[in-house]
């Protein structure tokens, strides 16, 4: 959530209520957190990590390294202004900014995002230049092991060293629908752990609609990481009543939203099997209610969803109560 959302006296009350886990949904990005050089503002995240221990709600951290939402000064050289960032200085200032910002937070955060949305979606490698990522190529391969994923470990090494009690997550998203992206992920976390990479948790960040993918395809992907003998966590869950970029705005009638709470239903029921049999632990949805969705404004500017639990009046909708009908509800952006 945003901080701005605790200005909001009933969303913070639904907050406290119906969830017990937290994420600062944009305030503990890179560009809230460092917007200069060397300079932390942990303001608004603060406040956030105050609700969550005085409300006695658990916090998620997101995200220590991404390639969205991040200063314009990072990439620079020397100055922050001009040129490109060389692999030291990268990597020095990626070690500052997560030794910083963990040990800020240290004891308090149960999970870490340490890399977000770091894999490509045109081929089973990581993401580029040409996906807009700055990571990979400037940092590069100085380990001589072939693999052009030094930033990745380096940015758990740095996490691990900060609080090693937090669990480290790599997170991304469409692991559940797209078997490319899914088996890259596979490769990768496989190859890192086998490095002694300390890597705990897949985060699946499951941004998906009424219409794809089927829950079956979720329950192989969570299986498939979990036999790596890594935890999956549910990262950003949202369901859209669209199923195309091209559909024109719809009201969300009783037929589609009860289509949507028997996915719900079904979701959960495999989340509740897939948490006894020790392969998911915890669910978080990106959003308290309808009012407070990015899907509002993606893929379509303007174009109003309703993807979560609670309508735009905070009402629960039927999934909710498809939900708390046969699973404890508890979790929470
Ligand atoms: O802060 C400015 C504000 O000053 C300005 O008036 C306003 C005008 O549009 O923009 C505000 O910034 C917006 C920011 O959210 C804060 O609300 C950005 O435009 C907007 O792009 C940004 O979107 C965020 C998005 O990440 C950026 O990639 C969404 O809120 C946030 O929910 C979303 O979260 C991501 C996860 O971190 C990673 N996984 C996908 C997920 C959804 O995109």
């Amino acid at each position: 959530m945003l901080v701005s959302t605790l200005n909001n006296t009933s969303q913070a009350e639904l907050i406290r209520k119906q969830y017990d886990s937290i994420t600062a949904g944009n305030e503990m990005k890179w560009d809230v957190i460092e917007p200069s050089e060397g300079k932390f503002n942990f303001t608004n995240a603060d406040t956030i990590a105050d609700f969550a221990q005085y409300s006695g709600m658990k916090l998620r951290g997101h995200t220590l390294l991404w390639h969205n939402q991040v200063p314009n000064w990072l990439f620079k050289g020397p100055d922050g202004q001009t040129g490109t960032a060389i692999r030291d200085l990268l990597i020095k200032r990626l070690k500052n900014h997560i030794e910083t910002e963990v040990t800020h937070y240290k004891g308090k955060i149960y999970t870490w995002d340490v890399v977000n949305e770091v894999l490509s979606d045109k081929s089973a490698g990581l993401r580029g230049e040409d996906e807009n990522s700055h990571w990979k190529s400037i940092i590069g391969d100085a380990d001589g092991d072939g693999y052009d994923s030094d930033f990745i470990e380096l940015a758990f090494k740095y996490a691990h060293e900060a609080d090693p009690n937090a669990l480290l997550a790599i997170n991304d998203y469409n692991l559940e629908s797209s078997t490319t992206k899914a088996d890259a992920m596979y490769d990768l976390v496989k190859r890192l752990k086998a490095k002694g990479v300390p890597i705990d948790v897949i985060g699946m960040q499951m941004h998906i609609s009424i219409a794809y993918p089927s829950v079956s395809q979720v329950k192989q992907a969570i299986e498939k990481f979990a036999s790596l003998g890594v935890k999956v966590e549910v990262t950003e869950l949202d369901m859209s009543i669209y199923s195309s970029p091209s559909e024109q705005e719809k009201k969300a009638t009783d037929s589609i939203l009860s289509d949507q709470a028997q996915k719900y239903k079904e979701l959960f029921d495999l989340f509740k099997e897939e948490s006894q049999k020790g392969n998911l632990i915890s669910v978080t949805f990106w959003g308290s209610a309808d009012n407070d969705t990015w899907l509002d404004n993606f893929p379509v500017k303007g174009r109003l969803d309703a993807p979560l639990l609670f309508d735009r009046e905070l009402q629960p909708k039927p999934a909710y109560w498809a939900i708390v009908n046969s699973n404890k509800l508890k979790s929470h952006k």
